[in-house]
């Protein structure tokens, strides 16, 4: 069966010269090496307030859940902070949550993490899968920790770090294989 995989990949940093950016354009690139489409769907261009519940729902946040809802797979690339994930991601997250879940149940999700040290930001894509799955997500255990940043990236800007290099590949390897099955398993119903 040849389904075309179609990927969205989600930073959650949007500052000039972010690592997890870096992350996110070398995991685009390896994800198309598997065969995949891979579109980075830039939060500079959804801008939400912070959410308080006497707002009203923001355009952007509609625009955002029915654009996700149209991908196979979702990536997040997200920076840690203080152990968790920044606040830019969690207020999108939020958002989304109070107008449809759309985007939650139908692609499957995966996570990725680039930090400066060697920890890989472990802490906060616990959290991050721990969020997503409460909402209903198909998480893909496999997480693509990026330590060390700074040594992780040939001048092209893959990602040749180990074992990073090697959770990239098993990642989309199960995006691509989970996408399959979902599909197969529409075809027979
Ligand atoms: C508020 C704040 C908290 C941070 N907390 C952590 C942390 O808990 N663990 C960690 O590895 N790095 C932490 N860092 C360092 C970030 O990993 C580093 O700034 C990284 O470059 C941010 O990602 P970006 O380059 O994609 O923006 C923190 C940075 C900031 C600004």
């Amino acid at each position: 069966m040849s389904t075309n995989v179609k990927i969205a990949f989600l930073c959650g940093s949007l500052r000039d010269g972010s690592i997890n950016r870096q992350l996110e354009s070398a995991l685009m690139m390896r994800a198309e090496e598997h065969g995949a489409t891979a579109e980075r769907v830039d939060l500079g261009e959804y801008e939400m307030p912070l959410y308080h519940g006497d707002l009203e729902l923001p355009e952007t946040t509609k625009a955002l859940v029915k654009h996700l809802a149209t991908f196979d797979g979702v990536v997040v690339v997200s920076p840690e902070y203080n152990g968790s994930l920044p606040p830019l991601l969690k207020n999108v997250i939020d958002w989304t949550s109070t107008f449809d879940r759309a985007h939650f149940f139908g692609p499957v999700w995966g996570i990725a993490s680039c930090t400066p040290g060697p920890m890989s930001g472990i802490m906060c894509m616990r959290q991050i899968q721990y969020i997503l799955t409460r909402l209903g997500a198909e998480v893909i255990p496999v997480q693509v920790g990026c330590g060390n940043a700074g040594s992780a990236f040939s001048e092209h800007g893959a990602l040749v770090a180990q074992p990073s290099s090697d959770l990239a590949d098993n990642l989309f390897n199960a995006i691509i294989r989970r996408t399959r099955e979902k599909a197969a398993l529409a075809d027979s119903q």
